[in-house]
């Protein structure tokens, strides 16, 4: 057991902790200046205000107000407490925790035991197929497609048996049926008995960006045996809308060559990476989301995606419906480069993200290709893979010939317009029109006039990052967010002892901020006059509030406004934003006198007193902060 105390380990999470790392698995992000934007993840949103701030550690929504460090992030985004968000982190990191009672630690220990049992399954799966007379089966149709041994062993490959509670009594001894169950390797049968959910299948292990197993995809061997592949469900470890198969080996080679190849299947992916083509993933068995978009957009720098889907009908319409995932992943952030440019002066680096397809003639899909052609062919089309509107605008153009009546034309014009409506820049949208009128034999004018039309219809989109201010509070309350920001702020030689002891005075009104106030209060002589310090304590101190959190996230925005000042300016700040919230108090008690004398006639002498009043107030309110 550790000896560090919980305090201590939380910073060193803390520290190892970088939040764009952490965001950008969940968030697509686009570099602005030194801060990154994207669509807030907690807010339904089109237009980018969601913001990270790598050199704060924070992030913030100008849209609903949300905001905090990377530990705040991963707790609303998983809907996490504080505890097991670090439980979570310490694993990943290999910290020790030390021990200390709570829910989190049965949930935390719960996720242990099915990561332990997911691993021995593996293993025992591996075992399975290259020791046992009843897996041979299994071998043969590996080695007839071209998996060998090594790739058996590299991908831990497996079998598991055709009996019914085999993986069930392997594991009975050492882990209870509700951790088997809760792992997704049994099903419960009508009469609610537990039986081993893959049987007599080739087991194909899913793994997390970590090389963890997470999960199994499982392939039939026999020819009518269904359905083909049979996959983990989602257990609090995988979440396959979330997960692309090959992550953890491809990652490496995404960010190197800054492209990825999502395709079909496992053994696309298999094959691919075997053969030497290692950036390649694909999603298990369900339609790619914006999620798993998100996830390689976090190691292709330029967001360089090639899909490589079958290209029969069904794998078309996976190419569009993906591109439309993709585009949605981006939306706002910027253009997709989804078109030759060669005719524009677009600069390659203002795309947002860019979309190739790769086809090759005969369509079959990867592992069948790679397997036939090989791997150096296979990359050559990459190479040579078209943008997606070019491969769309080929796809349609394909099935034109000659004899096409006026009619058929009409159809194949109106599949293209949406595609040619796509291009934003007219010359580019020009050269098209000519390349399709010239090609399907139609009049160019006619197909300029259709363009222009429909986009009359279109509602103009505009997507300029904006910041939305937050809700707007009295002048007394911004006053009293400005003082407490001007702890966060960096460049300043200030003494946040000494601004403590100007601002202890000041009479708050904002009951958060009154919290905040004594906090910094109480913690400043804990951080040593450290901004960054004094920010992670707090976030710390106020990890189960969500309400405070984004409060000192905003404050930690203010103080960009205070940045730098010289110590004049500084002070200055500091004496205006006390005498805002002395005017308001100010304020309020003039309006209180006044309410008590309203009756009162001007030659009253109450009157007299109270003018008098008013005029004290206004005296002792010039004299504050100098
Ligand atoms: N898939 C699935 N469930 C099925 C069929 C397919 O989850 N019943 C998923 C698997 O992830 C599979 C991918 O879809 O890898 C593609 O399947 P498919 O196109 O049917 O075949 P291939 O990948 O070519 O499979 P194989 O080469 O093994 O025949
Ligand atoms: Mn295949």
């Amino acid at each position: 057991m550790t000896n560090k105390t919980y305090t201590e380990v939380i910073d060193e999470i803390r520290n190892r902790l970088d939040i764009l790392d952490v965001v950008q698995s969940r968030v697509v992000l686009k570099k602005r200046g030194t801060n990154y934007w994207g669509c807030c993840p907690f807010h339904n949103e089109k237009t980018p205000s969601f913001c990270v701030s790598p050199q704060k550690g924070i992030f913030k929504c100008f849209g609903c107000g949300e905001g905090g460090d990377a530990i705040s992030f991963l707790m609303k985004i998983n809907n996490q407490s504080f505890n097991d968000v670090i439980k979570d982190l310490a694993q990943q990191f290999g910290i020790e925790l030390p021990s200390f009672n709570s829910d989190s630690k049965k949930y935390g220990d719960e996720k242990q035991k099915i990561k332990d049992i997911l691993e021995k399954a593996c293993k025992y799966y591996h075992n399975n197929l290259l020791t046992l007379d009843e897996a041979k089966p299994a071998l043969e149709y590996l080695q007839k497609r071209g998996i060998t041994k090594e790739i058996i062993d590299e991908y831990q490959l497996g079998y598991s048996k055709k009996g019914y509670t085999e993986l069930i009594s392997h594991f009975k001894s050492d882990y209870t049926p509700d951790i088997i169950e809760k792992a997704g390797l049994t099903v419960k049968t009508e009469k609610s008995e537990n039986i081993d959910r893959f049987r007599h299948r080739i087991m194909i292990p899913i793994r997390d960006e970590s090389s963890n197993v997470i999960a199994f995809g499982a392939r039939a061997i026999e020819a009518n045996q269904n359905p083909k592949y049979l996959n983990s469900p989602d257990t609090v470890l995988y979440n396959k809308s979330r997960i692309l198969y090959g992550i953890d080996t491809a990652k490496k080679q995404i960010m190197a060559d800054d492209y990825v190849v999502i395709m079909e299947g496992y053994f696309d992916v298999i094959s691919s990476q075997a053969a030497g083509l290692k950036n390649a993933v694909a999603s298990c068995g369900t339609a790619l989301t914006v999620d798993h978009i998100k996830l390689i957009a976090k190691y292709s720098k330029n967001r360089r995606i090639y899909l490589a889907f079958d290209t029969d009908s069904a794998g078309l319409k996976a190419t569009q419906r993906s591109s439309d995932v993709i585009k949605e992943a981006f939306r706002g952030l910027g253009n997709i480069k989804i078109f030759d440019q060669t005719y524009s002066s677009l600069n390659d680096d203002k795309y947002t993200c860019e979309i190739r397809v790769i086809a090759p003639f005969d369509s079959k899909d990867p592992d069948e290709y790679i397997r036939e052609y090989g791997i150096e062919q296979y990359k050559n089309y990459i190479k040579k893979a078209p943008l997606l509107l070019d491969f769309e605008l080929n796809q349609a153009l394909k099935d034109y010939n000659s004899d096409f009546s006026p009619t058929d034309k009409l159809k194949l014009v109106k599949k293209i317009m949406p595609l040619i409506e796509e291009i934003p820049n007219n010359i580019v949208q020009n050269e098209y029109i000519k390349l399709v009128s010239d090609k399907i034999n139609i009049d160019e004018s006619a197909l300029i006039r259709e363009v222009n039309r429909s986009k009359m219809f279109q509602t103009i989109e505009s997507k300029p990052i904006e910041r939305i201010v937050t809700k707007s509070s009295n002048n007394s309350e911004k006053a009293q967010k400005n003082l407490l920001s001007l702890f966060f702020t960096s460049g300043t030689d200030i003494d946040l002892n000494n601004l403590i002891e100007v601002i202890k005075n000041v009479k708050f009104t904002n009951k958060n901020l009154i919290i905040i106030k004594e906090a910094i209060d109480k913690l400043l002589y804990r951080v040593n006059n450290n901004v960054d310090e004094l920010i992670q304590s707090l976030y710390t101190q106020f990890a189960e509030d969500n309400e405070l959190k984004d409060i000192i996230t905003d404050l930690i925005y203010i103080a960009d406004s205070f940045k730098n000042l010289s110590e004049r300016d500084f002070k200055a700040a500091i004496r205006d934003n006390v005498n805002s919230i002395q005017k308001y108090h100010f304020n309020c008690e003039k309006d209180e006198i006044a309410a008590k004398y309203k009756q009162l006639n001007d030659d009253d002498i109450e009157s007299m007193q109270y003018q008098m009043q008013l005029r004290e107030k206004i005296k002792n309110k010039h004299k504050v902060g100098e």
